[in-house]
This record gives C-alpha cells, structure tokens and sequence, in this order.
C-alpha cells in the first residue's frame, strides 16, 4: 500500500513524532511505501472561504498557489492516510487544521442536492495525536469533528489513536510503542472480506 503520512507538529523529535516514526518503520519494514509531509515550515495559507473548488470534481480547484497542492497530491496518490498532532488547547496543532480547512477542495456536493464526491475517497485513514493530560474531558473535540471531516471527505475511518500522558519521547515506554505498532496494523492490514 502507499501510505502518506501528514505530520503537523513543530517538534522533529518530540512525541508525536516518535510515535508516527514507529507507525512508519513498521509500515516499511512490511513493504509499504510510506511518504511523510512535514506541514510545519510549508507555505499553507487559510482557507479563503471562495468556494471557487467547488466548480471542479475531478481536481482540487483551490485558487492559491501554495503548497497545499503538493499534499493534496500526496493525499490522492495514497491508499491510506495518517494523520498526526499533538494535542493543543483540546484541538488539532494550527497547520492541521488549516490542512483540513484547505481539504475542502478535495470534496464537492457535500450537504448539496449534486451527488458528493472526494478525489480521496475509500483512502484509510486515521489520526494519532499525543497529549499531555488524558483522554476524557481533553479529547472530546477531535473524537467529534475528526470522523465528521473523515465523513466530508469520504475516507475509510481507521480510529483515532491518542497516546495521553505524554511527557518525553524517552518516557513513551512499550506500551505506547505497542499501540503504535497495533495502529499500524490496523490502517494497514486489510481485513479478509467474510464468504
Ligand atoms: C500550546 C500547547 C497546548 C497544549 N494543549 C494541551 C491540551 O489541551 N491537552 C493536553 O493534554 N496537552 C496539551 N499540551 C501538551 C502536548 O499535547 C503534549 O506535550 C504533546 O505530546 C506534545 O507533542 P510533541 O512532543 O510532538 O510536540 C499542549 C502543549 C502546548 C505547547
């Protein structure tokens, strides 16, 4: 499979990273094609709101000229997507969501009477975030929007994966590297279809 990974935070070498590096080794060391997009330092500017992608299906027919472009190719090119953030302020770290803002080129006809359509459709998916605190009352706003904005683009929804009480990299232990490698599995493995 051809795996994109999208990575939004600022620190190389900080939890998140270390997270998804595992999720990556393993998906290589099984013989996946794995490509990361650092979004942090790529010129992606806000969504201007213009819908004028909402005139195209068969392309994204976003206006600016920036380096979206070359993640929505990296998105459409892929099988399957990951998605990595830390946690910040119970949400998505700035560039992930303005990524996912900038995702509205990849749809049309959502919540329209025209049919709806994503040029990234049937693509696995899934999201991994690292956070300080826990899981309750600390992550309810991604469990909530991420399977929508899954559900806008039409991808095949592979869990959101949070690791929480992340302090330092060194202090992820096995059991944070373990549900990486499970994660990994998950999106990865396709399931043998039943009869
Ligand atoms: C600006 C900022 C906001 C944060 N907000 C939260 C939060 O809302 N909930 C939480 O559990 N941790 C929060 N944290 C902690 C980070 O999510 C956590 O340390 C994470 O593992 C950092 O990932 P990184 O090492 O990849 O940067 C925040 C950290 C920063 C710097």
């Amino acid at each position: 499979m051809k795996l994109t990974t999208i990575f939004a935070g600022a620190r190389r070498q900080g939890n998140t990273a270390t997270l998804l590096g595992w999720v990556e080794e393993r998906a290589r060391s099984d013989g996946h094609i794995v490509t990361r997009i650092n979004l942090d330092g790529m010129k992606l500017h806000s969504c201007r709101g213009c819908y004028a992608c909402a005139r195209h299906e068969d392309r994204p027919g976003c206006v600016q000229q920036d380096d979206a472009y070359a993640v929505y190719q990296a998105m459409i090119a892929a099988n399957a997507l990951l998605f990595a953030t830390p946690l910040y302020m119970w949400s998505y770290v700035g560039p992930m969501k303005t990524l996912m803002d900038r995702c509205l080129a990849l749809a049309t006809g959502y919540a329209t009477s025209a049919p709806h359509r994503s040029l990234v459709e049937g693509a696995r998916s899934a999201l991994l975030v690292s956070c300080g605190g826990g899981i309750e009352r600390n992550t309810d706003a991604i469990q909530l929007s991420f399977p929508r904005w899954e559900g806008y683009l039409k991808l095949s929804s592979h869990g959101i994966w949070v690791f929480p009480n992340c302090t330092t990299p060194d202090n992820l232990g096995p059991e944070a590297k373990a549900k990486a490698l499970q994660l990994a599995n998950r999106l990865l493995v396709q399931e043998r279809s039943s009869g």
